[in-house]
């Protein structure tokens, strides 16, 4: 399949990547990464989760941060809501664009969302249905589509059912995610050709975590299966806290960096990125996860 012309990056840094942080992180500090990340063009932002803050503390002061962002127009500025409360929440904040999360492995959903996949899929129809009513669009994930945690391998058959049945409720585009970021590229390649039989591939979406260093030779296997829509995180942020050990998503720098090689339109300002990344980077107290920043920061 010919490479894509242009690629759309969903930058998850600020929820993905900041939802596993044990130290508290400000209002303000958020506020500050959201609006760099702006200012750098990317086009979708996630900016937090209406979830239970017993399960993930990180993320209650989402609200907030959605009041605290300069919103620009024609960019996305998405949240996850996991049931009908969430939504509503998300709503009341002025969200516009939510995610619904679902697993490929049972024993993942259980410790992620405390329900079965086919009773997380049930949770999804009334806010597909609110979503609907308040012109409210919604993504779809699915986790551990590689491998999980506690199951091991999993296959693209288990993977395939679950995103149709996102697709069929109306998501309008399936994020598919390796969550603990075992995948290697003929695996991904495998993946998107089972479940793009039942997923048209132009709703397909990649997310690549980098535990094992695979992302980026994960995010061309994808291009080559022709998914030009990938999630992606600032200096390579964060991690899942129902996944221990897994690293943060591919960083988004480096993916710009593929994609500018090989000619690919994102309409992101690489360096204005890097300085995004920078800044959070020192903030959190450590070093920057991005190969790219690391090398045009060492220059
Ligand atoms: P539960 O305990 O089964 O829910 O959790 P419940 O309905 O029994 O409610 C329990 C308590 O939570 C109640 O409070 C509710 O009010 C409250 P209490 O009476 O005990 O004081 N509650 C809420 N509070 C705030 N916002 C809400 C909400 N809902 C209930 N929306 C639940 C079920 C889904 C809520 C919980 O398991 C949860 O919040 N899970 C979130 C887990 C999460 O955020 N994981 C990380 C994101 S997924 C991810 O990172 C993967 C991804 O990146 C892709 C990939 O990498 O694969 C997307
Ligand atoms: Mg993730």
């Amino acid at each position: 399949m010919p490479l894509p012309k242009e690629v759309r990056l969903v930058e998850v840094g600020p929820r993905d990547g900041l939802q596993n942080e044990a130290q508290p992180i400000s209002v303000a500090d958020k506020v500050r990464l959201v609006d760099d990340l702006t200012e750098a063009g990317l086009a979708y932002i996630e900016v937090g989760s209406f979830v239970s803050p017993k399960w993930v503390p990180q993320m209650a002061g989402s609200a907030e941060v959605f009041a605290g962002i300069q919103q620009r127009p024609g960019v996305t500025y998405a949240a996850l809501a996991p049931n009908l409360r969430g939504f509503e929440d998300a709503l009341a904040a002025g969200v516009k664009e939510v995610a619904v999360f679902a697993a490929a492995s049972e024993a993942f959903s259980q410790r992620n969302i405390n329900c079965s996949i086919s009773d997380s899929l049930k949770r999804f129809e009334p806010i597909m249905e609110a979503a609907r009513n308040h012109g409210v669009r919604v993504r779809g994930y699915v986790s551990c589509v590689l491998g999980c945690p506690y199951e091991g391998k999993v296959s693209a058959e288990q993977v395939a059912p679950v995103a149709r049945a996102l697709h069929d409720m109306g998501c309008y585009e399936v994020s598919l995610g390796d969550t603990i970021g075992t995948g290697t590229a003929g695996d991904t390649r495998r993946l998107f050709e089972v479940v793009s039989a039942l997923v048209p591939r132009e709703q397909l979406a990649g997310h690549f975590h980098d535990t094992y260093g695979q992302a980026l030779a994960n995010v061309y296997a994808s291009l080559l299966e022709g998914i030009n829509v990938f999630d992606s995180s600032v200096a390579g942020l964060g991690g899942c806290p129902y996944a221990k050990g897994a690293t943060g998503n591919i960083a988004t720098e480096d993916v710009v960096y593929l994609l500018q090689g090989l000619g690919i339109a994102t309409g992101i300002d690489l360096d204005r990125l890097i300085a995004a990344g920078q800044r959070i980077s020192s903030v959190l107290g450590r070093g920057n996860g991005s190969r790219v920043a690391r090398a045009r920061s060492a220059q």
